[in-house]
């Protein structure tokens, strides 16, 4: 059920240039899904809408939500300021998160691309972790970064590596495969991947979209990137669907509250 809470902050810290981790006490950790969201206020929230920031992991014990995001406006940059202690007032769980289901019994493959990163951390860390019939056979993920020239720059890459064999692709080609995160998938032969998960910036979801239709792998792309207040309030968020709403008879769905994750072959893109 989505609820506005109170959090307290658990911790914050500068992980990457601009990339911010912050870990937020909150019972809401208790029903977070992999690819699910929540919306943080700001202090004053009558000046600026909430900011969506999807959950990179859950700790249901504490409970707990870590949350990794760049400083990209106002929103995010107070967010940045924040110390243990303080508490913030956070709107979730949103979203619908990924159709892990599909993962069972199947070779599977994670991309995040830039700040598309994050989300796959808990979904990489939850296959990995299932068990009998719902397993995945295997787990690979790629991700792509703009450099590696300064190892703090391929942030998370460490915590993937716990989890799955993971693939890199960098801008400048200083670590990894030079290019995007396909390219590396397709430098390495032996993945043939039965099913994607992925978020990242569009030109990279597209490419997605079209490497799935030409290997008939299934896909989901999460378009969180195409998100502004992740509440259903400013509408900057429509999308075209291949299908027609049910509702409204148009071929558009809102990402903020009707994914952001959607099958590859539902989304015009
Ligand atoms: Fe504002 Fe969807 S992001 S309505």
């Amino acid at each position: 059920m989505k609820q506005k809470v109170t959090a307290v902050v658990r911790s914050s810290e500068e992980i990457a240039a601009g990339i911010m981790d912050l870990w937020l006490g909150t019972d809401l950790a208790r029903e977070a899904k992999p690819g699910q969201f929540v919306a943080v206020y700001t202090k004053n929230a009558s000046k600026l809408l909430p900011r969506p920031i999807s959950i990179c992991r859950v700790d249901k014990e504490k409970p707990a939500l870590r949350l990794v995001y760049r400083i990209a406006g106002a929103g995010t940059k107070e967010f940045s300021t924040y110390r243990a202690g303080d508490e913030v007032e956070v709107l979730g769980i949103l979203g619908n998160g990924y159709p892990l289901e599909e993962a069972a019994g199947k070779t599977v493959l994670l991309l995040g691309g830039g700040i598309g990163i994050p989300p796959l951390l808990e979904t990489a860390a939850t296959l990995s972790g299932l068990s009998g019939d719902k397993a995945p056979v295997k787990v690979y993920t790629g991700l792509g970064y703009r450099s590696g020239k300064d190892p703090k720059e391929l942030f998370l890459k460490t915590e993937f590596d716990a989890v799955s064999e993971v693939l890199v692709a960098t801008e400048d080609g200083s670590e990894g495969c030079k290019g995007t995160v396909l390219d590396a998938v397709r430098a390495c032969k032996k993945l043939k991947p039965d099913v994607i998960y992925s978020c990242g910036p569009m030109p990279m979801l597209r490419a997605i979209k079209a490497y799935a239709k030409e290997t008939g792998c299934k896909a989901y792309l999460s378009l969180e990137e195409r998100m502004a207040c992740g509440v259903g309030a400013c509408l900057g968020c429509v999308c075209k669907t291949v299908k027609k709403d049910e509702h409204s008879q148009v071929n558009n769905a809102r990402i903020c509250t009707d994914g952001p994750v959607f099958a590859a072959e539902d989304v015009d893109i």
